[in-house]
């Protein structure tokens, strides 16, 4: 393996979901640089479609309130569904089995629904990120080539934000207000919320971070054919 591959496979295996930050704010400049990678990622017909909206200070507080208001009020808007009862049991038992490293690890119990139910109200407040990045894309068609597009972009601005020294977590909780979002940004009802990614600097000490929770064999993803 030559250094360039190399580095590379450290940043993508060193890359996790945090869920604990330091309340220090990243340099300008330094997010400037993510996106200027993230600008570079692959889509249909180089449409590049996303829509980035990067919120931070006191509208980032301002969104976090909002956000617990409409959980609150029972407000949820979706865009786009969510439905983990849909998935087979062989996605499902994945699921569960993340969910209970996550739960595991800041010690709250399968049958303690309040601290789970406070564990993930802490997506509301960006799991303590100074910055949050909104990713809104137009509604065409069935929106899959386009949302394809979108993961393509998330997965470049989070590995750019690791090369950085810097970390992030994917949330598709965010876009289950996706109102309550485009009222606060004053963004278009024809632009369409698929997740948010709350960055910053991770809190390395956090219990919340300290969990791995692996990956299945290639084999059982990969066909060769030929
Ligand atoms: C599109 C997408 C949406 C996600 N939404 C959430 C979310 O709303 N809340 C959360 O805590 N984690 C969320 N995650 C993080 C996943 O749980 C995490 O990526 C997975 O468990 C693998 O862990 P890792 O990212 O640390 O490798 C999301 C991940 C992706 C890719």
């Amino acid at each position: 393996m030559n250094t360039s591959s190399h580095h590379f496979s450290h940043v993508v295996r060193h890359r996790r979901s945090m869920r604990e930050f330091l309340p220090q704010a990243i340099p300008s400049e330094l997010i400037q640089a993510v996106l200027e990678d993230a600008q570079q990622a692959p889509s249909n017909c180089n449409t590049q479609p996303w829509q980035v909206h990067v919120v931070s200070g006191a509208k980032r507080d301002e969104l976090a309130m909002a956000l617990s208001a409409a959980d609150d009020a029972g407000r949820f808007t979706p865009d786009y569904y969510f439905d983990m009862t849909e998935y087979p049991e062989i996605y499902a038992e994945r699921a569960r089995s993340s969910a209970k490293a996550r739960y595991d690890a800041i010690h709250v119990t399968r049958e303690d629904k309040e601290g789970r139910a406070k564990a993930m109200r802490q997506n509301l407040n960006f799991f303590g990120a100074p910055h949050v990045a909104l990713l809104f894309m137009p509604a065409l068609g069935d929106s899959v080539r386009v949302a394809s597009d979108l993961g393509m972009y998330g997965q470049t601005f989070l590995l750019s934000l690791t090369a950085h020294g810097l970390a992030g977590i994917p949330q598709t909780l965010l876009g289950m207000y996706a109102d309550t979002v485009r009222e606060v940004l004053g963004i278009d009802l024809d632009m369409k919320m698929l997740l948010g990614i709350s960055f910053g600097y991770a809190d390395r000490a956090a219990a919340a971070n300290d969990i791995t929770v692996g990956r299945i064999p290639v084999s059982q993803s990969v066909t060769f054919h030929g």
